[in-house]
């Protein structure tokens, strides 16, 4: 386990378990989305991560760092995390480039092969001071470097005998949610009876729920109208989400999708009712004000992580 001096993502996450609020971890790719979730932190005094996918990290290059840094000048109650860091060598990069937390997803390799990354993950990012976050079980859906046509849900058992043998600071569980805005064809439910049985095997254990979007109809509805073409979207139940973070361990919640579909709806919008417009402040600076829009609803309405710095 690391320790550090200031409040870190571990302390975060105690005080989350036990005023039953969960950290958001939303998903960044520009200057703008970093700056809306971060205005919306402003605005409700609440801690976040900001996440960063290697795909995102390739994207933004340097970036990402200065980026981040610029934001935590602003408001220092966040954590730069790199999301599902698929081998060592992408864990150490972000390590070694100042991230606050990493993930190593060894979700998609055999049970022992997963230890034994993680394993080699948490002994560097620890050495450095550095968080880290394990993945076991399979979550479906698909993203650009997260793929997966079934969805295995985390064995409790496996998931003791995996927290003892890695030493990894907080664990992604897999009952029931995914990756990407399709989520459900039919009964939108998640298997809360495995998370208890993970949470009586791992008390206080600080546990992570990927593909958490809700995706909203209203920001489905939007995109269609301005051209866009998302039917069929479904996303998680606000009601879900609450339950996980209030009744049980979850103590941060992954969100990218939605953060995507308020930045597009809302350009979407301002092009097609401004076809005289090319001025990328108008309608990346309104995309700005959706996220961050999205982001105190996320705050107050499923995280619960207002006035919590
Ligand atoms: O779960 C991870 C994110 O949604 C990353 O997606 O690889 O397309 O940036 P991306
Ligand atoms: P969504 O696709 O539901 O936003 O999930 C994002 C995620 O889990 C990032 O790691
Ligand atoms: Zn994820």
């Amino acid at each position: 386990m690391i320790r550090r001096d200031k409040m870190n993502l571990l302390d975060y996450y105690k005080k989350a378990m036990k005023n039953n609020f969960a950290l958001g971890a939303i998903n960044f790719c520009n200057m703008e989305s970093l700056q809306g979730i971060i205005e919306a932190c402003k605005a409700t005094s609440s801690p976040m991560i900001i996440a960063v996918s290697e795909s995102a990290l390739n994207y933004m290059g340097n970036f990402t760092t200065a980026l981040a840094s610029a934001g935590k000048k602003d408001f220092p109650h966040l954590f730069l995390h790199l999301d599902h860091g698929k081998n060592f060598d992408i864990c150490k990069k972000a390590v070694d480039m100042g991230f606050d937390s990493v993930m190593i997803d060894g979700s998609s390799l055999p049970y022992e092969e997963n230890i034994a990354l993680t394993q080699k993950v948490c002994e560097y990012a620890h050495s450095k001071n550095v968080f880290v976050e394990g993945e076991l079980g399979q979550l479906q859906g698909i993203e650009d470097n997260v793929q997966s046509d079934k969805s295995h849900y985390t064995c409790p058992m496996q998931a003791k005998e995996f927290i003892l043998r890695t030493n990894v600071d907080s664990l992604a569980v897999a009952i029931g949610t995914s990756h990407g805005a399709y989520k459900y064809s039919g009964e939108k439910t998640l298997r809360f009876d495995i998370l208890s049985e993970i949470e009586s095997l791992l008390p206080s254990f600080p546990l992570v729920l990927h593909g958490a979007s809700s995706v909203d109809t209203s920001l489905i509805e939007r995109i269609n109208k301005y051209g866009g073409d998302l039917s069929k979207a479904s996303g998680i139940p606000k009601n879900l989400l609450e339950k996980a973070v209030k009744e049980h361990n979850i103590v941060k919640i992954n969100t990218d999708t939605d953060i995507r579909l308020a930045m597009t709806g809302q350009v979407r919008q301002v092009l097609a009712e401004n076809p005289k417009e090319f001025d990328p402040r108008k309608y990346l600076g309104s995309g700005r004000e959706q996220i961050k829009n999205l982001v105190i609803d996320k705050i107050n309405n499923v995280f619960f992580s207002n006035n919590q710095i």
